[in-house]
């Protein structure tokens, strides 16, 4: 990728290195075994890695407030060998940048060090059984206890759980306020009150746990409280997901490159009628889509990540065009990759199928892609006041429509 600098392909090469090295000849076994494997870990923070999306200021890599374009290339490179540890690692930004968007000086201080070398791990705790695109919608409480707070309910859905020691937790501080209603609050795993619920039996992404999160009245002191001031988790939680969901669509995108490669390397071996596959031009043209769908999708991650971290005005419509094409485009590429394997594709002893599974969370978390679609047309809606100046050429029987 021609712009992209020294640093970005410092961090590119050291992900690239452990991805083959300690990723990819384990993925199988992980996907069976579904345990959450902390030689991966190990590996990870071994080299920097949870520095990247970190600032500076606070044991991080980042020069910036944060380094969203960084944290992509690494999840995209540990994606292509195994979709499971591309969130396993993109988590601990989900659950870190609340405390990066919103966080007192104390609390960066307290924690993001831990989280930059690896010896913290997080998870983001938004999701209740009902409450998943409307996000508004929780029941989990948090009610003032003296000068505390007791955390009551339960979440759903919380990637990282179990292994992480670091919980970002969503809860409505006041119920009967028009805005305002939701805090966001620090857990750590040790705090009575704080246990793991079901253990989810996945479909994919099967290294990295996912489970039902239980706060039994769970007691936090005010500095427990993000950025120190009730009120502000909702908004926290909208920031985060802007800066999380580019990393989602590296994930999958890395997911599609890796199959690309594999459906590459196969057609090139498999022989039919006396002829390697892919002197086929009906497989070509299916390798040729799979890979300008691929590169198309790091072109749009890469400018909106690059977006983010100049500070752009664009930021929400950025992350949730670029998590909405890449995903939907990563299931249509790894699926394109099992035909092209054919039955063999279908089997778990071929790594291929494997992708199309670790695929299709990535069109559901962080935003399904329909909110994510919702999002971009609130946002061009709200733009179209930009272009108001376009209605003078619009036929004049047509006027009838604005004057209302
Ligand atoms: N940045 C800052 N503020 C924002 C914002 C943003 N991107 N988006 C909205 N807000 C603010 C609005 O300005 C508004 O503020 P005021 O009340 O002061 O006006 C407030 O938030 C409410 O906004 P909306 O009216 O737009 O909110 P809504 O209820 O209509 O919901 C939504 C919008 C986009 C559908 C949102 O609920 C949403 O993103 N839903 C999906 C949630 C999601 O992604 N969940 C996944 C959780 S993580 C996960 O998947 C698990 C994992 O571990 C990987």
């Amino acid at each position: 990728m021609p712009w992209l600098n020294d640093e970005n392909r410092h961090w590119q090469e050291k992900a690239r290195e452990v991805a083959e090295r300690v990723i990819r000849p384990l993925a199988a076994e992980h996907d069976r075994k579904q345990e959450y494997p902390w030689k991966v870990r190990d590996a990870l923070a071994e080299a920097g890695l949870f520095k990247v999306w970190i600032p500076k200021a606070y044991g991080g890599a980042s020069e910036g407030s944060q380094n969203v374009l960084n944290l992509c290339l690494v999840v995209e490179q540990l994606s292509r060998a195994c979709g499971g540890i591309g969130v396993l690692f993109a988590v601990n930004a989900l659950g870190s940048f609340p405390l990066i968007v919103g966080g007192t000086e104390e609390q960066k201080k307290k924690y993001l060090p831990r989280v930059a070398s690896g010896e913290t791990l997080c998870a983001f705790c938004l999701s209740e059984k009902t409450a998943g695109s409307d996000a508004q919608a929780l029941k989990v409480r948090g009610v003032a206890d003296g000068d505390a707070w007791r955390i009551h309910g339960e979440k759903k859905w919380t990637t990282n759980g179990g292994a992480a020691n670091l919980y970002t937790v969503f809860a409505v501080t006041d119920p009967e306020a028009k805005g305002k209603r939701i805090s966001a609050f620090i857990v750590e795993s040790g705090d009575a009150g704080f246990s793991i619920g079901k253990v989810e039996d996945k479909m994919g992404i099967r290294c990295v746990p996912v489970v039902e999160t239980i706060f039994d009245g769970v007691k936090v002191g005010n500095d427990r409280l993000l950025g120190g001031k009730p009120g502000y988790g909702f908004k926290h939680a909208m920031e985060t997901l802007d800066l999380a969901r580019p990393g989602v669509a590296s994930q999958a995108m890395g997911l599609a490159q890796g199959a690309l490669e594999l459906a590459t390397v196969y057609t090139s071996k498999r022989s039919q009628f006396g002829a390697t596959v892919n002197s086929f031009q009906m497989v070509q043209q299916i390798l040729a889509d799979m890979a300008m769908r691929t590169e198309a999708s790091r072109q749009l991650i890469y400018a909106a990540a690059h977006a983010i971290d100049i500070g752009s005005p664009l930021v929400t419509k950025f992350s949730a065009l670029s998590k909405c094409f890449a995903t939907d485009m990563a299931m249509q590429v790894t699926t394109d990759a099992v035909q092209l394997f054919g039955g063999y594709g279908y089997m778990k002893d071929y790594p291929i199928e494997k992708y199309m599974r670790d695929a299709k969370i990535t069109q559901i978390y962080e935003g399904t892609n329909q909110v994510q679609r919702l999002v971009i047309a609130r946002n061009l809606i709200r733009e179209s006041a930009n272009f108001a100046f376009l209605r003078e050429f619009i036929p004049t029987e047509n006027q009838n429509l604005f004057d209302g």
